[in-house]
């Protein structure tokens, strides 16, 4: 025992303890995909046990189902499901186990042996009324039959041959079952439906938890954020992205008779209970082109709550947008100019090629490709004209500057922080256009849009959530072998990625680099199967440990180095065919 734990009390240590122990749970939970997808293949049988579970924890009105957790909590005698998840005593952590093996069990046996027995099995176990739970078995039996009809070849041969092909939605499969089957003419939504009903209504939890994380590590809410909204999460999410946007500023979509989204309207400062939130909107190309009326309405609603005649300490959009006017003489239209995006027909930040090329030498110059890349205004300038898409790169600049925190929606169980070079481009890289604008690192935040809970997490908090399910867990680099040569450059693609949250936002920690190290190279047997599957990836993952170290993003022994570069050099030699 340490001395720093040596001195807590019985109390204390207990609440560690059981701290602790929820962060392994959180871990064993988090849905990962296990290999890649092969374009026509279906997947078997056993990966669907724990989709299904997942698919059967969320309340599908629109289906008229109830999630299986809920029943079995309730009929259990527990309660509302939900008041387990965020339970901090060692009683809840223990309910909400004997819920879920209660669930997973009867989905197990509902794999097995069929509807009935499952029924039957949650009846008993749970008192879950076979009605209710049958409904759920027929959603998951129809599921599991779809998943294992794999249409895409066929989709794809219609398609190449310009035949018609079956519209289909959009989403993640465990957001919207009605994805299935795949290998349809994947649709988008319609943009004033944007954003939806549900949408907006869960979008009010995310933010009142994105306001008070911030305001319980700083003392209080940030005076501005910077939100990073993406083309295919808002239509995966119906506009989640935009729903929070909307709640940080104070602001509630209006529906004309129509039923479309054409207005906003402000929510009274009594009801918000919180000072409006300036919002400064980074929003990606495709969301651009997808989503040109919901860019004006957003823009709209910067206008709408900077004109607002409230109190600066209760609206920081207008104290910020009459300060910034003032400063700078400016008019009143380019102080409230908030939503960014690339020039007209221009795609990406290009922070993540900076990065993955090693092309930079100080760090303000991944921010300052960020702002020249991003730095183009959307929305109605001086005379309600459209901007369509006006370089404001000065404007930018100033509204960031006071930017405190930074924030992006995770749309899908699928893809994560470290899977794609996306996040760390976007996040990172407005992250680090603020470090640049306001002399300060902002705070990152993150949260999953699908999960049950409306849990915000730091980017530090992500990154290790992310290591740990998926680029340490031998369950995930596994399956990824299994895929030889593909598999390989996916491990190395996610280190990639992990150093990329290091370039842009400081937010890896050193053990990070030091298990990768541990478990990929210097584990000779491991070397050996990277190195004869894919030595360009092996390769390139011994010399992306090696620029972490060399640019001070990781201080690991002198030995380790050392042995690094003797691994690097032998690869090379390997590939050049000199060994
Ligand atoms: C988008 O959907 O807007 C998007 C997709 C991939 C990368 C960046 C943005
Ligand atoms: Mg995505």
């Amino acid at each position: 025992m340490s001395e720093a734990t040596r001195n807590l009390s019985a109390e204390e240590r207990d609440r560690r303890v059981l701290d602790l122990y929820e962060q392994v749970a959180e871990v064993e939970r988090r849905l990962i995909p296990v290999g890649l997808h092969v374009f026509g293949r279906a997947p078997e049988a056993g990966d669907c046990a724990d989709l299904l579970f997942m698919v059967a924890s969320f309340d599908r009105p629109e289906l008229g189902t109830r999630a299986l957790t809920d029943l079995a909590s309730e009929g259990l005698g527990l309660g509302p499901y939900s008041d387990l998840l965020d339970g901090r005593s060692e009683a809840s952590l223990k309910q909400r186990e004997t819920v879920d093996a209660a669930v997973r069990a009867a989905v197990s046996t509902f794999l097995a042996r069929g509807e009935g027995e499952a029924c039957k099995q949650l009846q008993e176990a749970a008192r879950v009324p076979p009605g209710e739970s049958g409904r759920v078995f027929k959603l998951l039996g129809r599921i599991r039959e779809q998943l294992s009809t794999n249409e895409e070849l066929d989709g794809l041969a219609c398609a190449l041959r310009g035949e018609y092909v079956e519209p289909g939605p959009g989403a993640d499969l465990v957001q919207n079952p009605s994805i299935l089957p795949t290998g349809r003419n994947t649709h988008a939504v319609n943009p004033y439906a944007v954003p939806s009903h549900a949408a907006y209504a869960r979008a009010d939890a995310v933010v009142r938890a994105l306001l008070e994380r911030h305001r319980s590590a700083h003392g209080r809410y940030p005076r501005a954020l910077a939100l990073v909204l993406w083309g295919l999460d808002n239509i995966k999410t119906q506009g989640e992205g935009v729903a929070q946007a909307l709640w940080l500023l104070g602001m509630a979509p209006r529906r004309d008779a129509l039923g479309r989204v054409t207005e906003v309207e402000p929510i009274p400062l009594e009801k918000l209970g919180r000072p409006r939130i300036d919002v400064v909107m980074t929003v990606s190309g495709i969301f651009r082109d997808l989503f040109g009326a919901t860019m004006m309405l957003l823009d709209k609603a910067v206008r709408r709550a900077a004109s607002l005649d409230e109190p600066p300490e209760a609206n920081y959009v207008r104290a910020n947008v009459l300060a910034q006017a003032e400063a700078d003489s400016c008019d009143f239209d380019d102080a409230a100019l908030r939503v960014f995006s690339n020039a007209p027909g221009s795609y990406g930040t290009n922070v993540n090629f900076m990065v993955l090329d090693s092309q930079w030498e100080q760090p303000e110059a991944l921010g300052d490709l960020f702002v020249a890349r991003k730095c183009f205004a959307y929305g109605r300038g001086p005379g309600g004209r459209s901007l369509e898409g006006r370089e404001a790169r000065r404007e930018m600049g100033r509204a960031l500057s006071r930017v405190e925190a930074a924030y992006q929606n995770v749309d899908s169980f699928e893809i994560g922080i470290t899977d794609v070079d996306h996040y760390f481009e976007y996040l990172g890289g407005v992250s680090k256009a603020v470090e640049r604008e306001a002399n300060a690192k902002p705070a990152v935040y993150l949260s999953d849009a699908v999960s049950r809970e409306a849990r915000v997490r730091s980017l530090e908090e992500m990154v290790r959530l992310e290591t740990r399910a998926k680029t340490l867990n031998p369950k995930w680099y596994e399956g990824m072998l299994g895929h030889g040569y593909r598999g390989v450059a996916e491990i190395e693609s996610h280190v990639t990625n992990t150093f990329g949250w290091s370039a842009t936002a400081d937010a890896v920690d050193d053990w990070v680099y030091t298990e990768v190290a541990r478990t990929f190279v210097l584990d000779e047997e491991m070397l050996g199967r990277l190195r004869d599957l894919n030595p360009h990836s092996a390769r390139s993952l011994v010399g992306r440990l090696l620029e972490a170290e060399g640019r001070g993003f990781w201080e690991p022994d002198a030995g380790t180095v050392e042995r690094l570069r003797e691994i690097f050099n032998v690869l090379e030699d390997r590939i050049e065919g000199v060994a």
